[in-house]
């Protein structure tokens, strides 16, 4: 009898011994990061309080309601600036790392310019940023994150050359002010969006439209000016601080039904080379591509070369190498084709690109119409970014799951498993991964779509007065990923 069990025990150990072999750990070494996202128009409110200025947002929601599909807007949104005691709350609850939030430019610099100093809105960002370090949580602050102040605009906002100055001196203001306690700094926020739907196809606030013309400036612009900051940084306060700045680019990532590596190429080039290359890579400059095609080598072959900007020399040693590391939203991923150009056709930077996107039917579909989930995409492209920009260091400073607002929400719990796994397996293959931020602490404002897409980890009340909020069944599974450090 005695054998007979010894020899069950032996087997159910061989049993559990050969499956857990099959089972792969996803892991995260000891200093990466865990944290969430927010952005200050789509979660602060107090719009006007304090001596706060209208940003483009706040002005170009009230003007145009309509724009919005449940014609919310950013007076109160999720209350931030009200319930910063509940924020800190969340986080702790979660247990994160790190928590990165945007600063209003409007609330700190009335007027965009330093001439404007809001004392009140200084003090609202030192509460924050104290209290977080109270409770060991590391702050990340995006100095732009689509809400100019709308003085600035007033000049023409990122078309005008001068914003470069305006923004520096804003970073010099940042810096001097929280730069004793704030040590990652992203200055922009997803240029391509606010570049594009703000200044070529008019969808964004300030509603410009001058496709071909308006996207090309607002993003030699956002270069610049990011250099700028950084540079300033390093000359007058990296010393003392020891920060790291850096920029914040999206994409979805690009994959081909017929293994067209240099269509993917060309489109990672354009998608994120364009604000990518000149600061990461080792030339600088534009993308050769896009230089060939719409910049000044496409005068050779009998176009007009105006929509690139060109990029001088001077420029372009100042800008290269200008980041400490890469911040990477990445939400979704696209199967591309070429496309016809068609003659006639108003330039712009889609058409400029030339190319056919379509989704595979196996992804799952966010709330949002552009959202389908991809993880495989994610790893792609960290390895990309790895590849092209020699191992660079990346945050992941967003990534998340639009869906109605329910409590059950087990669509962004496997969201969150997916891509997180993903980020194992990276930095398994060497990408040099810091951090994960997930996309977002709560449900907040989401643009054009109002509260009717929610990407919270908690769940706002809209309708209640001063805000409630409530943990959605994710926040206990990204807290047990957080403490175990495994997914
Ligand atoms: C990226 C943007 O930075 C953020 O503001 C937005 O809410 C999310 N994507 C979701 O669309």
């Amino acid at each position: 009898m005695e054998s007979k069990s010894a020899i069950a025990i032996l087997c159910f150990i061989a049993v559990q011994v050969s499956s857990s072999n099959v089972t792969t750990v996803y892991d995260f070494p000891e200093k990466f990061k865990f944290g969430v996202a927010t952005a200050a128009f789509q979660i602060e409110g107090g719009w006007n309080e304090d001596g706060k200025s209208p940003s483009i947002w706040d002005t170009g929601v009230h003007e145009q309601p309509d724009r919005i599909d449940d014609r919310t807007n950013g007076d109160i949104t999720s209350d931030s600036y009200h319930q910063l005691d509940r924020d800190i709350e969340m986080l702790i609850e979660l247990g994160v790392q790190f928590y990165r939030f945007s600063i209003s430019w409007a609330r700190v610099l009335p007027n965009g310019d330093v001439s404007s100093l809001n004392k009140a809105g200084v003090d609202y960002y030192n509460r924050l940023i104290n209290k977080l370090l109270e409770n060991s949580i590391e702050p990340m602050v995006t100095m732009y994150h689509y809400d100019l102040p709308d003085e600035l605009q007033k000049i023409g906002g990122m078309t005008n050359p001068q914003i470069v100055e305006y923004f520096e001196n804003y970073a010099d203001v940042l810096y001097s002010n929280f730069g004793d306690r704030v040590k990652l700094w992203a200055t922009f926020n997803e240029p391509h969006e606010y570049c594009n739907y703000g200044y070529a196809k008019a969808t964004y606030p300030p509603f410009i439209s001058a496709p071909g013309v308006g996207e090309y400036l607002c993003i030699d612009h956002t270069v610049k000016a990011h250099a700028s900051a950084y540079r300033l940084y390093k000359k007058k306060y990296a010393r003392k601080q020891k920060g790291k700045v850096g920029i914040v680019i999206n994409g979805a990532a690009p994959f081909s039904r017929t293994n067209d590596t240099a269509l993917i190429e060309r489109a990672l080039q354009y998608r994120f080379g364009w604000i990518a290359h000149p600061i990461y890579s080792k030339l600088g400059g534009y993308p050769e591509v896009m230089v060939k095609e719409v910049g000044e080598n496409s005068r050779a072959e009998g176009r007009a070369w105006s929509r690139l900007p060109h990029m001088d020399r001077s420029w372009k040693q100042f800008i290269r190498g200008a980041a400490d590391f890469f911040g990477l939203n990445y939400y979704s991923a696209r199967y591309i084709e070429p496309a016809e150009k068609i003659a006639g056709q108003t330039p712009s930077w889609e058409n400029d690109v030339g190319i056919k996107e379509s989704v595979d039917p196996s992804w799952k579909k966010a709330k949002s119409d552009w959202l389908y989930s991809s993880p495989g995409g994610l790893l792609k492209t960290l390895q990309w970014l790895k590849k092209e920009y020699n191992n660079v260091e990346v945050f992941i400073t967003e990534n998340g799951w639009s869906d109605d607002g329910q409590l059950d929400d087990d669509g962004r719990i496997e969201y969150l498993q997916d891509h997180l796994r993903q980020v194992s397996q990276a930095i398994k293959d060497g990408c040099n991964v810091s951090g994960y931020a997930h996309w977002s602490l709560m449900d907040n404002f989401e643009w054009l779509r109002g509260y009717t897409e929610r990407f919270g980890l908690y769940y706002v009340n809209t309708r209640s007065p001063g805000r409630t909020t409530t943990a959605k069944k994710s926040v206990a599974v990204y807290r047990d990923i957080i403490s175990s450090r495994q997914v």
